[in-house]
């Protein structure tokens, strides 16, 4: 049976220390999917359609790698598609605590799927969405953090962010 797990997150916008993740991830399992979880209540940076497109563009050359979306609960969504294993990047002792308590509540709701921590390369330690979204919208340089494909849609969400203040 293939070996499926998912690879939850913002992806708001998507980095290379999630590039990594993927990458390494997609040789450890048959499939992955690289899954945008929608939350409503947060107001996004890209539209969950541009981080499925941003992401789509970035891992077209890993063929058992495909993006989705999902709401509600990340463990039913995991549930649906015959995952064995989500996927969480570690970065930092800072994000242990959200992920440890992330993980206990995904095994309570189904002790089936396995969380499974793949610690960021290094040179990716600082990167987040968030600094990212940051740098980007105060104009500075930040292409050095992202993937190439996905600065067009960058570019284009912060001139649209811009145009509505
Ligand atoms: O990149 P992020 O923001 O850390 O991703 C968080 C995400 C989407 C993985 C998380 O918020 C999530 O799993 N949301 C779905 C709702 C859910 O299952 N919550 C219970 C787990 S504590």
């Amino acid at each position: 049976m293939a070996r499926i797990a998912v690879y939850p997150g913002s992806f708001d916008p998507p980095t290379l220390g999630h590039m990594d993740i993927v990458r390494r991830a997609s040789g450890l399992f048959d499939e992955l999917i690289v899954a945008v979880g929608i939350n409503r209540s947060k107001s996004p940076f890209l539209t969950v359609e541009e981080r499925v497109e941003a992401l789509g563009c970035c891992t077209s050359d890993l063929p058992n790698v495909r993006v989705d979306s999902f709401s509600g609960l990340l463990i039913d969504y995991a549930k649906t598609v015959g995952a064995c294993a989500v996927i969480r990047g570690l970065r930092a002792i800072a994000d242990f605590e959200y992920e440890f308590q992330m993980a206990m509540v995904n095994r309570e709701l189904c002790d089936r799927i396995e969380s499974v921590f793949l610690m960021t390369n290094w040179e990716h330690g600082y990167v987040s969405s968030g600094i990212v979204k940051e740098i980007a919208m105060f104009g500075g340089e930040y292409r050095s953090m992202v993937p190439d494909c996905i600065v067009p849609i960058i570019e284009r969400a912060v001139r649209s962010h811009r145009a509505d203040r």
